[in-house]
């Protein structure tokens, strides 16, 4: 099967008569990119990979180095999803030259078709001048974490009408400078409903509304890896208490000599 492209991602706007939801989850190695790509549309990988694999406390000190590594590793993991990589807290916000160094180093250094950044208003020249030299731009608006210092924290976004119509307005900007597609996380339902109306684009919503024209899940959070997950997850699984049940069981065996058992030595002929 060949990879799904952004222009393809851009015709499944929802039409609300026959278009299915955009598919999204994060990946952040092969692995996991293996058994998630045949049931994904897109695979993120998200710079959430500075929590969930790095134990960082914000999404912050993410590299642009460690955004090459997994984006790479998530390429080669995959061949049906298109791959979006984010691109980091710092490589971009400075100029539109500074998004396109840092964004032509991801796509060269990692095969993948299209980035991430966050964002609205301030950031639509910088989606513009890479739309227009090759670079698909997903944009990402509402809660975004890498301005929690700004923002105070990681609560919902919009509950004042002036904020509301910020980000409406952010949602626009960076789906008319060229936007293929926004992320639309953490707002009252009502701000994703509207951006999923009047964008040309899809909206890919988490913490949005059932009405956006796809949804994304951090895989972690999806399968019950974590103790403490923000409302708008849903835990379709416990992994957590199968990994820790599971090392559990290996640590009881060592400990009573029962492995390995004879079906894991090997013997002299
Ligand atoms: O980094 C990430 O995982 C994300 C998604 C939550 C949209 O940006
Ligand atoms: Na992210």
């Amino acid at each position: 099967m060949k990879r799904l492209t952004v222009p393809k991602v851009m015709q499944r706007k929802n039409d609300g008569t026959t278009e299915e939801p955009l598919v999204m989850l994060t990946a952040y190695t092969a692995r996991m990119a293996q058994l998630l790509d045949a049931h994904c549309d897109i695979l993120l990988v998200g710079d959430s990979l500075g929590q969930v694999i790095y134990g960082l406390p914000s999404t912050l000190p993410v590299t642009l180095d460690m955004m090459v590594a997994h984006g790479a590793a998530v390429v080669r993991g995959s061949y049906h999803s298109l791959v979006v990589i984010d691109m980091p807290f710092g490589s971009y916000e400075a100029s539109p030259q500074q998004a396109f160094a840092s964004a032509s180093r991801i796509m060269a250094e990692t095969g993948a078709a299209a980035v991430k950044l966050e964002g609205g208003v301030a950031m639509a020249e910088t989606v513009r001048f890479l739309s227009q030299r090759g670079i698909p731009v997903m944009g990402h608006v509402g809660l975004t974490p890498q301005a929690v210092n700004a923002l105070g924290g990681y609560m919902a976004r919009g509950r004042s009408e002036v904020e509301e119509a910020r980000i409406v307005e952010d949602g626009k900007a960076v789906a008319d400078a060229g936007a293929f597609a926004v992320v639309v996380e953490g707002v009252v339902e009502d701000i994703a409903i509207t951006l999923t109306r009047e964008l040309a684009v899809p909206t890919i919503g988490i913490g949005g509304s059932a009405q956006c024209d796809g949804q994304v899940l951090v895989a972690e959070d999806m399968l019950g890896m974590f103790e403490r997950t923000p409302r708008f997850v849903k835990r379709y699984n416990d992994l957590a208490r199968i990994i820790s049940d599971t090392a559990g069981e290996f640590a009881a065996e060592v400990r009573s000599r029962s492995f390995p058992g004879d079906a894991q030595v090997y013997k002299a002929k």
